[in-house]
């Protein structure tokens, strides 16, 4: 009897349940909506209820369309760093906290200072405290809410949260954990000294195990509630940014994985700690075991264009593809180097390498004949130069990649393809299926678990290559003459 996987990703606004077979092919999915509440500017809190409700409704649609005996395991993926706060009985204190919550700037910077500065933090966690991170809400949590708090006993995330309505047993894992800035990614455990320095018990945080290890079984009120197999084995899963990275087809240093989404990711597995320089980049065990994963994010990527597309696109479409379309055919009309427009995307301030809040978006080397089409090709070329930005940083570290896998919204684009081969100068490939992010990376985790596969690549060796796009020898010294100037753009128009 043929074996099927159940992913299930738990994301911020929706959650998507989905089952593959053995050859890690896409047989069904399911989603299911919920709200994100924001109370006060900067602040985005969700209610871990919505989000059982929302994997239950998932979980019996996706159920009704597969065959329940053949479903060998479940995964879970979530959207990283949430905070939910639980008290003795396990009941949940006050919405999670996500993160993209902005409150927290002021604790970040109090745990950096109190580590010692920037570099204290780098030797005890590997990463800074951003303010997306688990640790700075807590930190706000014990200012700010000192009566709830005293209650709290245990603080995980969201994926994790699920997991323990799902089995009854509490555990979280190496992405998630590392994500929380508390993590030693080096000696994968807590960092006891610095949540010595807090005056944080460790006691706080789940038992952190492999992504790939199992942590129970489907309770029977589990089972009835969801329609998954009573017993069915759950395998404690991925933070979703560290996950899709599983689902994209990563395992070995030598390929890249970028989404183009409305914001941009690059990330890397890499097979050996190395120290993050000046901590431009996320550093976190990977979920795949004795592996790092890497990663970069530029805020503004599939966002810059669609930005342009708001102000540029042709009124006179009716639809919004019809519009993006006409406006690809325009930056396909530019030749490479925009006859001399060069675009910098910080148009929500920029995380990696630059990492200031402020940054702004900026246009240069217009002339009178710069055309729309020289703008938006622009844009495409500015997006791929700052996510080269984040991959140089790897690759000083690592050495050279020897493919970039695509996957997101931009990717549908060939001239951003092309763009972004020729930009990094590496064959881009997109897959299948590229786009299901956590959830598919979440059932490959099962099947590790399960041992439906015996190792990584058993799995990953099946993903079918939907596009090949090779760089193009006579773009290169172009391409690698703007990006030149690309970086010197930044540092002279900081602070304007
Ligand atoms: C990763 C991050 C986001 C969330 C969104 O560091 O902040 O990708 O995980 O789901």
């Amino acid at each position: 009897m043929r074996s099927i996987l159940i992913g299930l990703d738990i994301g911020t606004s929706s959650c998507k349940a989905l089952a593959v077979d053995e050859n890690a092919r896409l047989l069904a999915s399911a989603s299911e909506e919920y709200p994100c509440y924001a109370p006060k500017p900067g602040w985005s809190e969700q209610d871990p209820a919505d989000w059982w409700r929302g994997a239950r409704a998932a979980l019996s649609r996706l159920m009704r369309k597969i065959e329940p005996s053949r479903v060998k395991a479940i995964g879970l993926s979530g959207q990283m760093h949430g905070m939910v706060a639980l008290d003795a009985q396990m009941q949940v204190l006050r919405p999670a906290i996500l993160w993209n919550d902005q409150r927290t700037a002021k604790q970040c910077e109090e745990i950096t200072r109190a580590a010692g500065g920037p570099e204290g933090l780098l030797r005890l966690t590997n990463n800074a405290m951003l303010t997306g991170f688990t640790g700075g809400k807590i930190a706000w949590f014990r200012e700010n809410e000192p009566e709830l708090y005293a209650k709290c006993v245990k603080i995980i995330n969201p994926k994790d949260y699920m997991n323990y309505l799902l089995t009854g047993e509490l555990a979280t894992e190496v992405s998630d954990a590392s994500g929380t800035g508390f993590y030693d990614v080096a000696h994968d455990c807590w960092s006891s000294e610095l949540l010595g320095i807090l005056g944080i018990s460790e006691n706080l945080f789940a038992p952190v195990k492999n992504s790939t290890e199992s942590i129970g079984k489907i309770s029977k009120e589990a089972s009835e509630l969801t329609s998954l197999p009573e017993n069915l084995p759950v395998v404690a899963g991925g933070g979703d940014a560290v996950l899709s990275a599983v689902g994209m087809g990563l395992e070995e240093a030598w390929q890249l994985a970028v989404t183009l989404g409305t914001s941009g990711v690059v990330a890397r597995h890499v097979p050996a700690f190395f120290k993050n320089e000046g901590a431009k980049l996320q550093f976190s065990r990977a979920c795949l075991p004795g592996l790092f994963h890497v990663m970069g994010v530029t805020l503004s990527a599939a966002g810059s264009y669609q930005w342009l597309e708001s102000i540029l696109g042709d009124p006179r479409l009716a639809s919004r593809s019809e519009r993006y379309k006409a406006l690809d055919e325009a930056a396909a009309a530019s030749p490479p180097g925009a006859n001399g427009a060069l675009f910098l995307p910080y148009l929500s301030g920029e995380r990696c390498p630059v990492n200031d809040a402020d940054a702004t978006g900026c246009f240069l080397g217009l002339r009178g004949q710069t055309s729309k089409g020289d703008l938006a090709r622009a844009v495409l070329e500015g997006v791929a130069f700052s996510l080269r930005q984040a991959y140089d940083l790897m690759a000083d570290a690592t050495g050279p990649a020897k493919r970039l896998i695509l996957a997101g919204g931009g990717a549908a684009s060939p001239l951003w393809r092309q763009v972004m081969a020729d930009a990094f100068a590496l064959p881009v490939v997109t897959l299948e299926a590229g786009d299901e992010g956590g959830s598919f990376g979440a059932a490959i985790l099962a099947g590790l678990g399960a041992g439906v596969w015996d190792a990584p690549a058993q799995a990953l060796g099946q993903l079918r290559v939907k596009s090949e796009t090779l760089p193009m020898e006579e773009h290169l010294a172009l391409y690698s003459e703007r990006y030149e100037v690309y970086k010197r753009v930044y540092p002279a128009v900081r602070g304007l």
